[in-house]
């Protein structure tokens, strides 16, 4: 589906399709605990996030060098260019380099090598969202701030991923203070797995702008009501969230009944390698599987660029 679009939930590492895994382990001397891709993509059967953050986290010990990453960001935006992507707002875990050895800075320069040349080359202009691991501590979320330091021009804005349940958006309430005041945006993803308070926390205690899924706000008819009047964009990621079985089928996905309620949605891709399709295949998933006609696709195309961090000229170059 090659309507033009910006992606604003895309994490680079969930992009690590199994074939450059094993390039690069072979590169980098490192043993998979898989034959083959074939083995490998046989394990892709989640039951839910946690399994697959296992997983996850495990195979990005391929990625070592700066190369490594710009290769992986380069893989990533060339298709992304097949299927419509003129904006890409892209998430990245330093903590899950970090805690192997890896320097921060190597991710982060690694990563912008890719982004710069990507408009030239692929006419997608980009962003990058540091996230935190919501699963470690506040600490090191401040800890990994201090040393993105030298690196912040190369930033937009912070986000927060990893294993929701049990830890509440406001765990973090003071590196996204200190994120604020150095001029970085918010973001946080609530409401995968987590409850509709930690959606309100996000909002309240982090101050952030969008809400990363934020899906279980449908069981709470009032933050609906709140997201529609603030007009807070979610980014939704449906084939994320029958892969993780937040939803049982594509079919039974809220989505059509959240953009009939009022909410600014946008579909997005989360982790393509992982969940069985790039932002194109998940527009012309939900058409399928949905029902969602062309000016459904066409409102969530439009609402992508809306929601993103775009404004004036650069908002109408990419659409
Ligand atoms: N949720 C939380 N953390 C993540 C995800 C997600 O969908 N993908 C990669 N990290
Ligand atoms: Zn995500």
């Amino acid at each position: 589906m090659s309507l033009p679009k910006a992606e604003l939930h895309l994490h680079i590492e969930g992009t690590l399709e199994p074939e450059l895994a094993f390039t690069l382990a072979a590169r980098n001397g490192v043993e998979l605990p898989y034959k083959d891709t074939e083995e490998l993509r046989r394990a892709y059967l989640f039951q839910d996030l946690q399994s697959f953050l296992d997983l996850y986290y495990g195979l990005m010990a391929v990625l070592h060098t700066e190369d490594d990453f710009a290769e992986l960001a380069e893989a990533y935006l060339a298709r992304a260019a097949t299927q419509g992507v003129r904006h890409a707002e892209i998430f990245f875990d330093p903590q899950a380099h970090t805690s192997r050895g890896v320097p921060i800075g190597t991710v982060i320069e690694g990563l912008a090598r890719a982004l710069d040349r990507s408009l030239e080359r692929h006419g997608i202009s980009t962003l990058l969202i540091m996230c935190f691991l919501r699963d470690e501590s506040a600490e090191s979320a401040m800890e990994t701030l201090d040393a993105a330091k030298p690196h912040l021009h190369r930033i937009a804005a912070v986000g927060l991923d990893s294993a929701e349940a049990g830890h509440p958006p406001s765990k973090f309430r003071e590196v996204y203070k200190a994120a604020d005041a150095l001029g970085l945006r918010k973001v946080a993803h609530a409401g995968e797995e987590g409850p509709p308070a930690y959606i309100r926390e996000a909002l309240d205690v982090l101050g952030v702008e969008r809400i990363d899924h934020g899906l279980r706000c449908m069981e709470d008819p009032e933050l609906v009501e709140r997201l529609v009047r603030e007009r807070v964009p979610l980014t939704l990621c449906p084939l994320s969230n029958v892969r993780l079985r937040a939803v049982d089928t594509l079919e039974e996905h809220p989505l059509a009944r959240m953009m009939d309620a009022g909410l600014l949605c946008t579909v997005n891709s989360d982790d393509p390698a992982y969940f069985g399709g790039y932002v194109g295949d998940t527009f012309h998933a939900v058409h399928e599987a949905l029902g969602l006609g062309e000016e459904r696709l066409r409102e969530l195309a439009r609402n992508s660029f809306v929601a993103s961090f775009l404004e004036g000229d650069e908002e109408r170059r990419a659409r």
